[in-house]
């Protein structure tokens, strides 16, 4: 079980840093749940800093490009993230994908080379609501999931777009449906995101080819993103 909070473009420094200072312990009382923050990059060094280093609570980065080094302006290499100390990463939001360009084989550079350099991955796929309505869920998801990479360190979220910051939760069958197509094309951990909260945690984290949460606003409030989190550990516990 695992849940990410994504913090999009959310706290600076100065916030990023009494979050994690509030949440360095709670792995404590989640067993059973890996937890990872994904903080703005500005703010990953303060987010690392707050929970100091004895804390289970995982760092991620949003993005991360394909290339080690070279010219690419407002980009973050792999290389780089592991120096501060962050694990892993975000590859493909649809955030990215809807406002920066973002292609199914960006993603694939993205996520090939932070694998390669030793970081975890993220990868987040699903289906526009007009896609939904064209009955094209499973050729979006299997256009945007044949092109991942094969590893041990890649995760699979499964975001629809229709349900990100709208309050329009998916069913937890419509989830689970999604899951277990995508599971039945790529064996590995898939989380669902899209309006996750405190109130319906339990019941989506309960289905069985649900692995996790990736959580956007309810994930900014340290009392949100815990009770998120001790969902988990009693989803894990069941
Ligand atoms: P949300 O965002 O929880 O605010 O819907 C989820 C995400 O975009 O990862």
């Amino acid at each position: 079980m695992l849940v990410a909070g994504n913090w999009k473009m959310f706290k600076g420094a100065h916030e990023a840093r009494n979050f994690a200072t509030r949440v360095r312990h709670l792995p404590e009382r989640t067993a059973g749940v890996e937890i990872v923050v994904c903080p703005p990059f500005v703010s990953l060094q303060a987010t690392l800093e707050g929970l100091g280093g004895a804390s289970l609570v995982r760092v991620y980065a949003q993005n991360v490009h394909w290339d080690l080094d070279g010219a690419f302006t407002g980009e973050v290499s792999a290389p780089m993230l592991l120096e501060l100390g962050v694990t892993g990463a975000l590859v493909g939001h649809s955030e990215r994908r809807q406002h920066f360009g973002e292609s199914d084989e960006t993603v694939r550079m993205r996520a090939e080379a932070a694998l390669e350099a030793g970081l975890s991955v993220i990868a987040c796929v699903g289906e526009t609501e007009a896609e939904r309505e064209a009955e094209e869920t499973e050729s979006v998801l299997a256009r945007q999931v044949g092109v991942l990479p094969r590893h041990d360190r890649l995760v699979i979220a499964y975001e629809p777009v229709w349900a990100i910051g709208t309050g329009r939760t998916a069913t937890p069958e419509t989830a689970q449906e999604a899951h277990a197509f995508i599971r039945s094309l790529y064996d590995a951990p898939v989380l669902y995101g899209g309006s996750v909260k405190p109130e319906n945690a339990l019941v989506l984290l309960g289905q069985p080819d649900v692995d996790g949460a990736l959580v956007g606003g309810a994930s900014l409030d340290p009392v949100s993103f815990e009770a998120i989190c001790l969902a988990g550990a009693e989803a894990a516990r069941a």
